[in-house]
Order: structure tokens, then C-alpha cells, then sequence
């Protein structure tokens, strides 16, 4: 049987770490996988993390299973962080807790293949690589939507509304919350405001994908665009992820929120989501969760995170100054400045595919096919070669 099988091409992100770890150039620089690295070019367990991990330790818990949608205490905690207290508790959302953000989507995906079956996802153009393949794996098809102006390297808030008009009643359009991957480029308030009003006149549903809170402007100002649009929209779906904004990559800590509308309906949601749960992988990892919920819940490690969370977000601002400047030092005659404006860990830098391929062979340098720059990867120490590397593929 297996002889019929084809071999697929490796994950275009996921993939590329593979390839870096098999490189053994010295002075290879990984810019691919959007992992947070300190200035030593190390990912690090956060400070506050840790302290959370020895108050589980010294605590003591079993290892018995969650329930099939995690913990009440971990769903109102994200419901908090991407709503605000006040909706915290709102009878008509449900959470159901998920390995990370991709795990999310794809309850999602699952959720609309069985109950909405014509309907069709929106996705972002460009959007995070492994997007149409999760709504692809769960037989939802994927069309695309005008996003990023390529000239003005902005956004092109015109041309998206205009797409969205195409949309029928039933679809379901994906919207980043906030850092959009790969861009950096994100919706401002009269954007999520029209987009809002726009869907809930055609009756299509939005999926945000929120994986990179804090990582922004900060973790209040990044669910701003969202809290607005959820004013706009009657129900939505939001996938989140704490991999990046607690350092959890390896822990998959994610949840699916779903604004159902009524008490009722949300009951009748969350009994189908469980069922999409316990046939895909029957109950969420506890430990990650575990994690998140000690910390928000602790005044202290909860101040403790914020403040490891901005100095995250401020060492990456930091580094596309500093890469601006590089690129220009080393003779780059393109205004590189626009990475500047760009929000989150990505960079997208314009480069194309032949560029892409010459900065790995020439130069040992890994960032993404679409030319996206993971910008959390950029320390004081590779900044120099890699612009040196950039400039001379241009
Ligand atoms: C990324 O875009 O690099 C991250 O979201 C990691 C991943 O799973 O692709």
C-alpha cells in the first residue's frame, strides 16, 4: 500500500529549522520559524515561567486528563485577554482549550466542515503559509482576499473591502488580531470598524487569528482593532495562541473562543466543539495551560510576564532600527524604512524567491520563501553579516 504514496515537499517554515539544523556553516543565521530569540540568540523559558513551573512542582498535581474543553478557569482567562474583563464572562462565548494556535484553527476548520458545508474561507493575501492548508486538510475551500500593497508596502484597506463584497452569505473570512504573518502590516481601527460592518451586512463569519498579543503595540492596544470589530459582528470565532507571548512553543497552549449570540446557542456550540475535540485529540496537554492560568492569575507573575512581554516586544523594535540602518551602512539603495512600521516578529522584506535562495546558499542565511524576516531572530551580533548577506543578493 504504501508503495502508492507520494512524498510531500517539506513545511516551507517548519521545514526550513530542519535544513538550518543540517547546515554546518558556523555562521548560519536562522530567520525563518518565528521563534523569539534574545540578544545571545537564545529562546529562552521566560523568568516567569519558571517560577510558575516550581509552584506546580511544589504543588504537586496529578496527571489525569482534562475535560474535553480544558479548565472553566483557563477559558475565561483568554476570554479576558482578547475581550477585556467585561466580556469575560459573557454566557454567549465558549472556549475550548487547544494544542497552540494551529490546533485552534483547526477545531475551527473541523467545526465548519460539519455544520456550515458550502461555506467557503476568506484568507489573507499574503497570510501565514500553513493557513490554507489547515482549512485544505479539512476540506473547507480557500479563497483569497487583497491585503498588502506591495508598492506603498502597506496596507490596501480599498482593495481588501473590495474583495470582501465578493463574499456570499455563510462564508467565513480569517483576519489577523494583530502582528499579521507574514506582512507586519495590520488593519487600523476604521478598517476593522468597516470590515466588521461589511461582514455582518453580507452574514459571513469572521475567524480572527490571534497568535501574537503584546507583541504589537502592547497586550491591551494589540486586541483594540478586535474588541472594536466585535461590536460590529453579532458572532465570530478567535483562535489564540500563548506560544510566542509566554515563550510556550513546545507546551501547545492555544484556545478556540466562539461568540455564538445567546446562552443557548453558545451551549449547543460547545457541546459540537467537544465533539471535534474528542476526535482529533480527545482532550487538551494540561501543562502549558497550567502555566498560563498560575501566571494570570497571580498578580505578581502576572506583572512579572507583562514585563518580560515588553521587553520581548522592545528588543524586536529595537532591532528593525537597527537593521535599517545596517542595510543602509552596507550600501542598500532601496528605502528599507517601511520595516520599521511593520508590527510583531516578521519583517516582509520584499525579497523574491531567487533572493531568498542565494542568501541561504551564499550566505547561510534561512528566512522564508515569500521573503519573510523573522525579525525576533536579528541580534547585535549577526545584524552586521546579515545585512552585508541582504545587500549583496539585491
Ligand atoms: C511561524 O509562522 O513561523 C510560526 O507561526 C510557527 C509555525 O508554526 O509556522
Amino acid at each position: 500500500m504504501f508503495e502508492r504514496v507520494p512524498s510531500a515537499p517539506p513545511d516551507p517554515i517548519l521545514g526550513l529549522s530542519a535544513a538550518f539544523a543540517a547546515d554546518d556553516r558556523s555562521h548560519k543565521i536562522s530567520l525563518g520559524v518565528g521563534e523569539y530569540r534574545d540578544a545571545s540568540g537564545k529562546t529562552p523559558v521566560l523568568d516567569v515561567v519558571r517560577a510558575a513551573e516550581a509552584r506546580l512542582l511544589a504543588a504537586g498535581s496529578s496527571k489525569t486528563y482534562l475535560p474535553i474543553d480544558g479548565t472553566p478557569a483557563y477559558g475565561r482567562l483568554v476570554r479576558e485577554l482578547v475581550f477585556g474583563q467585561d466580556r469575560a464572562d459573557s454566557a454567549d462565548t465558549v472556549t475550548v482549550q487547544t494544542p497552540g494556535g494551529t490546533g485552534a484553527l483547526r477545531v475551527a476548520a473541523d467545526f465548519i466542515a460539519n455544520h456550515f458545508p458550502d461555506a467557503r474561507i476568506w484568507l489573507p493575501d499574503p497570510t501565514w503559509a500553513n493557513h490554507p492548508k489547515i482549512f485544505e486538510a479539512a476540506r473547507v475551500p480557500c479563497l483569497s482576499y487583497r491585503y498588502y500593497n506591495s508598492e506603498a508596502k502597506g496596507l490596501d484597506a480599498p482593495g481588501m473591502l473590495e474583495a470582501l463584497q465578493q463574499t456570499e452569505k455563510g462564508d467565513v473570512v480569517l483576519l489577523h488580531a494583530c502582528c499579521h504573518n507574514p506582512s507586519g502590516v495590520d488593519l487600523d481601527a476604521d478598517t476593522w470598524q468597516a470590515a466588521g460592518k461589511l461582514l455582518a451586512d453580507r452574514g459571513a463569519l469572521a475567524l480572527v487569528d490571534f497568535a501574537y498579543q503584546g507583541f504589537g503595540d502592547g497586550l491591551e492596544q494589540d486586541a483594540a482593532g478586535l474588541r472594536l470589530f466585535c461590536e460590529q459582528v453579532p458572532e465570530m470565532f478567535v483562535a489564540t495562541s500563548y506560544s510566542k507571548n509566554f515563550g510556550l512553543y513546545q507546551d501547545r497552549v492555544g484556545a478556540l473562543t466562539v461568540v455564538t449570540g445567546s446562552a443557548d446557542r453558545a451551549e449547543t456550540v460547545l457541546s459540537q466543539l467537544k465533539i471535534c475535540v474528542r476526535t482529533s485529540f480527545s482532550n487538551p496537554p494540561a501543562h502549558g495551560s497550567a502555566l498560563v492560568t498560575c501566571i494570570l492569575s497571580d498578580e505578581g507573575l502576572r506583572a512579572d510576564w507583562l514585563a518580560e512581554l515588553t521587553q520581548m516586544r522592545e528588543r524586536i523594535n529595537g532591532m528593525r532600527q537597527t537593521l535599517v540602518e545596517g542595510l543602509q551602512r552596507h550600501g542598500a539603495s532601496q528605502d528599507f524604512s517601511f520595516i520599521t512600521r511593520q508590527k510583531g516578529m516578521f519583517s516582509f522584506s520584499g525579497l523574491d524567491p531567487k533572493q531568498v535562495e542565494r542568501l541561504r546558499e551564499e550566505h547561510a542565511v534561512y528566512i522564508v520563501g515569500s521573503g519573510r524576516i523573522n525579525v525576533a531572530g536579528v541580534t547585535p551580533d549577526n545584524v552586521d553579516a546579515l545585512c552585508r548577506a541582504v545587500v549583496s543578493v539585491l
